[in-house]
């Protein structure tokens, strides 16, 4: 009886949170005594003042509310980002946006296509030196990261500027004589530029990236000098196209072997890459042990997220991959209910 009682109970605050729109007006009408649009103005769903009351009294409480809900901003804006093909890869829309002064600068589609096409090699390990991973690193090497990349949109603009400060960004606005993102949140957008400079405008880098908590703001995406695109034409010894693959990994959430820092031997968040000084240059031969807090290790200098030449890396590892597929499709904080 009692039992029964607060069943019908549950069923009728059931029906109350449901139906906001009231479209079920055949119950309420059945309920003698009132309307329709009476009944309308006394229901109501305690849910939500239970759960100002709660956040209200409870910080740890809000910070998970919070938590929540950039975790449903940020899955909406990874489904929005790419398309998820039928074996499960999340392909990426890519934008081009090409500043140049000198037509040399001026870089061909054909060099673009070839760029895209490396990426798409190394992010599915079909590159032509996979094979070179030592055995070491084989157990701990990605495989198909399952992650594709697709050239949507070429844009181009010639600039009488010779170079671009990282800091300034003005090559991201059209109104600083550069070239407006296309739509961030759906789009990896790349700004190829003659020459990027430091805040002091000295020259120094290939590229540089975004991470994800920079995801779908103005000047989220890629910034990389003519020379590093695609393979023809590049300049040696960056002329493979890893620049970009390295680049890329940034915006996926990789950081440096070394862990974001200059001291290095910081964490990178992958526990089957080996810690790290430092970047490694040129083409160091295997194997290479350098130390961290008195541990020699083997360097994994092959990765991409390491400073080598070009033709010196091409792996990720497998909780690289991980990482990765993290960014582009989310799991929830009530994925234990599933
Ligand atoms: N931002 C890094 C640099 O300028 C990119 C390194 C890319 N490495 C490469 N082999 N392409 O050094
Ligand atoms: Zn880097
Ligand atoms: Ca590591």
């Amino acid at each position: 009886m009692k039992k029964l009682f607060f069943g019908a109970l549950i069923l009728s605050f059931m029906s109350a949170c449901n139906n906001d729109s009231l479209s079920n007006q055949e119950d309420a009408s059945q309920d003698p005594g009132t309307t329709p649009g009476m009944l309308a103005s006394k229901r109501s769903c305690p849910s939500d003042l239970i759960r100002e009351k709660a956040l209200k009294n409870d910080p740890a409480l809000r910070a998970r509310f919070e938590a929540n809900e950039l975790q449903s901003d940020n899955f909406l804006r990874d489904l929005s980002m790419g398309r998820v093909l039928a074996d499960g890869t999340v392909e990426i829309p890519v934008v081009f946006n090409v500043i140049y002064n000198t037509t040399s600068q001026n870089i061909s589609d054909a060099r673009i296509a070839e760029q895209i096409a490396v990426l798409n090699a190394d992010y599915s390990a079909t590159n032509s030196d996979i094979s070179k991973i030592p055995a070491a690193f084989q157990p701990s090497a990605a495989g198909n990261v399952k992650i594709s990349f697709k050239l949507v949109a070429t844009n181009r603009k010639q600039s009488t500027k010779t170079g671009w400060r990282s800091d300034l960004e003005e090559m991201k606005k059209s109104t600083t004589g550069g070239i407006n993102a296309t739509d961030p949140t759906k789009n990896m957008n790349i700004w190829v530029v003659n020459s990027i400079l430091d805040e002091n405008s000295q020259p120094g880098t290939l590229g540089y990236a975004y991470y994800p908590e920079s995801a779908g703001l103005w000047y989220d995406g890629l910034v990389i000098g003519y020379q590093y695109i695609g393979k023809t034409g590049a300049s040696a010894p960056f002329n493979l196209g890893r620049t970009v693959t390295h680049e890329v990994g940034h915006y996926l959430n990789l950081p440096h072997l070394w862990g974001s820092s200059n001291t290095g031997c910081q964490t990178d968040y992958s526990n089957d890459t080996p810690t790290s000084p430092g970047p490694n240059y040129g083409t160091p031969s295997y194997p290479l042990n350098r130390v961290c807090g008195g541990v020699s290790r083997s360097q994994m200098f092959m990765n991409y997220m390491d400073y080598v030449d070009d033709k010196a890396m091409f792996m990720f590892s497998a909780n690289q991959k991980t990482r990765m597929q993290a960014v582009v499709a989310a799991a929830g904080p009530r994925a234990g209910l599933r």
